[in-house]
């Protein structure tokens, strides 16, 4: 009986608001009809989320941050790409030199007039003035031109596609359509950063001299980049261990650009993981390392024996007004749009062969004891996914380089990409773990042999490798 009063009194209560609301309503648009607050709109988290993802593919390929300020005007970067015969400095970078250093170029901003004088071979790939009307056209994956009123190429600044996107090699090698997200395991940043005809201001940064700049940028090779040595200084790792025994001396301290796929998921990104997560780091590179114009804040740059460079130049805190702060407004894109890009997926009979993958599954997450940290299907530890260097059984090199000496259990999704080298030059494929000092799978594979004392037999590491290849992002 009294649960019935309440329930009757409840439906009136819940009549007599609904009553109410639309009255409320009624009065303040004096029509019959109800309007429903933008907040309750069904659909609204939908239209966000497309939004998101639309402005965050527009940032990741095209925004600069602001940072021409420091390629064009301080590096004058563009100098050196227009070349003397076209109002620069020095020969110039033609299309070919552009691609040799690896650079990408993306087929779908070039005319169908051009695409077709490619073809047919008429388009003169050795003369720095092409590499100029591909500029114009935004056709360089990663790398903005601006132009004067006469034409002239009057700045450069580069955005997240230039490491994180390839292309498909649709229509040649290097030209091709774009591939967000992969990283650009051909791109010779070192190269690029080196054509700058004046290094002084980076000199300056890392006390030391022009040259000796020049010679860290060479000692990088393609596919890697060196995001610590602005904070701390070091360009070599003295000596490179790997299962106790010294496998290198003086090894470039640049890593392995990592992909930005398959991130979605999981806690703490880049090969050391202890910076944060994906709005962490790009807050980070956009701000310190490409050096766009926003606010960047972590104390934790304030420690001068781990980071000399950054704690002298006050990285840690990084001021700007908020009216010219052109990265933070777009960090909530950025993010989603890369949480939304998954991995390739490897196809049954040509990246994998399934048996074989098949048991080594079983393995996986049995004898050999990789699913304790890359747990399936994320492929790193749901919750906290960082270890020290000695668990993995390698140096603290670069573990040391970031505030808690760890690495992050990188995320496999994909990584057949990389053992076959697809969409790379053959000279590039392969190299694993975050300084590439593993050539195949199968090195690596043999490293856990020996660092956990697993006892595998050659078909099992075989079957392992298989399976590693047959991954991607859930
Ligand atoms: C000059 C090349 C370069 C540019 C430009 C660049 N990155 Fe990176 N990115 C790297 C390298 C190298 C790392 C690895 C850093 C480390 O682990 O210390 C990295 C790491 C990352 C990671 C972590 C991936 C993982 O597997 O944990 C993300 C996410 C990322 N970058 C996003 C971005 C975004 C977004 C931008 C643009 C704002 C950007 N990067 C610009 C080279 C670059
Ligand atoms: C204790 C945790 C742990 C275990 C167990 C483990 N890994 Fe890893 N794995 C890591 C970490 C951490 C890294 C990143 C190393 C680096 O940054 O250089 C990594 C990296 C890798 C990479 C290279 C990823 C890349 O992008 O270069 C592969 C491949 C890999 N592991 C496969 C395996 C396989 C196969 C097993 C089992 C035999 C295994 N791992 C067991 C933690 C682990």
């Amino acid at each position: 009986m009294k649960k019935n009063l309440i329930g009757i009194l409840v439906v009136a209560l819940i009549i007599v608001g609904f009553a109410g609301f639309a009255s409320l309503n009624a009065g303040a648009s004096k029509s019959n009809n109800v309007d429903v607050p933008g907040h309750m709109k069904k659909d609204l988290a939908m239209e966000n989320a497309q939004q998101l993802f639309l402005d965050g593919r527009q940032i990741f390929r095209f925004d600069t941050f602001g940072d021409e300020a420091f390629w064009g005007d301080t590096l004058k970067l563009h100098t050196a790409i227009a070349g003397k015969a076209n109002g620069g400095i020095g020969p110039g970078v033609s299309p070919g030199t552009a691609l040799a250093v690896g650079l990408k170029v993306d087929v779908d901003a070039l005319p169908q007039p051009l695409i077709e004088n490619l073809k047919k071979g008429k388009v003169d790939l050795n003369d720095p003035a092409t590499t100029l009307a591909l500029l114009k056209l935004n056709a360089v994956v990663g790398i903005n031109g601006s132009f004067d009123k006469t034409g002239k190429l009057s700045s450069v600044g580069i955005t997240c596609a230039l490491c994180h996107s390839t292309v498909d090699d649709s229509f040649a090698p290097g030209i091709g359509h774009r591939l967000d997200g992969w990283a650009n395991r051909d791109l010779n940043v070192g190269a690029v950063v080196n054509l700058s005809p004046d290094l002084s201001s980076v000199a300056t940064l890392l006390n030391t001299n022009e040259p000796t700049v020049r010679t860290v940028l060479n000692s990088w090779g393609p596919g890697k980049f060196d995001a610590e040595l602005f904070l701390d200084g070091k360009a070599f790792n003295p000596q490179q261990v790997t299962d106790g025994v010294v496998t290198g001396t003086n090894v470039p301290g640049a890593t392995l650009i990592p992909n930005a796929y398959g991130l979605a998921g999981f806690n703490q990104h880049t090969w050391t993981g202890s910076w944060g997560s994906i709005p962490y780091w790009n807050a980070f590179v956009a701000v310190l390392e490409m050096h766009g114009k926003g606010r960047f804040f972590d104390p934790r740059l304030n420690n001068a024996a781990k980071f000399p460079i950054a704690a002298a130049n006050g990285f840690g805190d990084i001021r700007i007004n908020p009216d010219d702060d052109l990265v933070t407004s777009k960090l909530p894109a950025l993010q989603f749009y890369q949480l939304a890009l998954p991995s390739p997926e490897p196809q049954a009979g040509i990246d994998f062969d399934a048996g074989a993958a098949s048991r080594g599954d079983e393995l996986f997450s049995g004898k050999a004891m990789c699913n304790n940290c890359h747990s399936e299907p994320l492929w790193t530890e749901p919750g906290w996914n960082l270890h020290t260097p000695s668990e993995i059984g390698i140096d603290s090199f670069q573990a040391d380089r970031a505030p808690d000496g760890v690495y992050k259990t990188m995320n496999l999704g994909g990584i057949f990409v990389r053992e076959r080298g697809v969409f790379m030059k053959p000279e590039n494929k392969g190299r694993f773990y975050h300084d590439g000092r593993f050539k195949t799978l199968l090195d690596v594979v043999n490293h856990y042999d020996k660092a956990f004392g697993l006892g595998l037999t050659n078909p099992e590491k075989n079957d392992l490798v298989e399976y590693l290849k047959s991954l991607s992002s859930p």
